[in-house]
C-alpha cells in the first residue's frame, strides 16, 4: 500500500510538473507567504552551511533557500523526476538534486544544519512521519533547525471541513476553475494523510526536537519550527 501510494503520487506529480507552479498559487491560499514564513524565525545568527530540502518539486521554496542562504549547499530530494527536470530549468544555482522516495533515505549524522520542507511530508503516513522525523533528527547537526510547512487536519471534522470549503471558496475566487479543484480534491482523496498540528507537535517532541512551535496557521497550512538543540 505505501510504495504503490508513493508510486501514485510520483505518477501524478510527473502528470502535473508544467502546470504545478500556476495551478498552486491560485489554489493555495497566501501560498508566498507561508513559504517564506519558514525563514521568519531563523536566528539572524543562523548561517546554515548544508540546507536539505524534501519534496522539492518545481523549486517554488528552492529559489527561496538559494535567496536567503547563497553561499549554502542545497540538496533537494524529490521522488517526480519530471519536476526536477522543471525545477532544474528554472534554477541555474547548482543544487543537489536526488531523485528518492524521502521516507528511504538515510543521511549520516551531522549532515544538515538547515532542513525545510513545504507541503510535501502530508504525502507519507502518520507512521512513516513519525520514522521520517527521527531520522531528520540525526542527520541534523547540533545546532540544527527543522521548519517546515504543510497541509494539518484539525481537532474535529467540523472544522476540518470548514477549512475545506473556505479553501474551494478562495481557490475559485482567485481564478480556479471546478476541474481544476476537483483534481485536487482527487488527488487529496487519493494520496495525502493530514493529521492534526498537536500530533505533529508531539511527534516532533518524542523525537527531540526542543522548542517546537506553530510559527503560522491559516485552514490547513501550518509552518512548524523546531530546534535540536
Ligand atoms: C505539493 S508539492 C510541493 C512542492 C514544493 N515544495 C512547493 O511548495 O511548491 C509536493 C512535492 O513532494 C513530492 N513528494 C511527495 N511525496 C514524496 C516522497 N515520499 N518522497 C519524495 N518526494 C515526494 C512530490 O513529487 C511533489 O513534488
Amino acid at each position: 500500500m505505501e510504495n504503490t501510494n508513493s508510486e501514485n503520487v510520483l505518477n501524478f506529480y510527473n502528470s502535473i510538473s508544467k502546470q504545478y507552479s500556476e495551478s498552486v498559487k491560485r489554489c493555495v491560499p497566501f501560498y508566498e507567504e507561508m513559504l517564506e514564513s519558514i525563514f521568519l524565525f531563523l536566528p539572524e545568527s543562523f548561517i546554515p552551511k548544508n540546507i536539505l530540502e524534501l519534496g522539492s518539486g518545481t523549486g517554488n521554496l528552492t529559489k527561496l533557500i538559494i535567496k536567503n542562504f547563497p553561499s549554502a549547499n542545497i540538496t533537494a530530494v524529490d521522488i517526480s523526476q519530471e519536476c526536477i527536470e522543471e525545477c532544474k530549468s528554472l534554477i541555474s544555482f547548482p543544487v543537489n538534486y536526488i531523485k528518492a522516495d524521502f521516507k528511504e533515505i538515510n543521511f549520516p549524522e551531522n549532515s544538515f544544519d538547515l532542513i525545510v520542507s513545504s507541503i510535501s511530508i502530508h504525502h507519507i503516513n502518520d507512521k512513516e512521519k513519525q520514522i521520517l522525523l527521527s531520522k531528520l533528527f540525526n542527520c541534523q547537526t547540533i545546532n540544527g533547525i527543522f521548519s517546515f510547512c504543510d497541509q494539518f487536519s484539525a481537532e474535529t471534522k467540523e472544522i476540518y471541513l470548514k477549512y475545506i470549503s473556505e479553501w474551494k471558496k478562495y481557490a475559485l475566487s482567485q481564478g480556479s476553475s471546478d476541474e481544476e479543484w476537483n483534481m485536487w480534491m482527487q488527488h487529496q482523496n487519493n494520496h495525502d494523510y493530514h493529521s492534526t498540528l498537536e500530533n505533529h507537535n508531539n511527534w516532533l517532541k518524542e523525537t527531540g526536537y526542543k522548542n517546537v512551535d506553530c510559527t503560522k496557521r491559516h485552514l490547513l497550512w501550518t509552518t512548524i519550527f523546531a530546534q535540536k538543540l
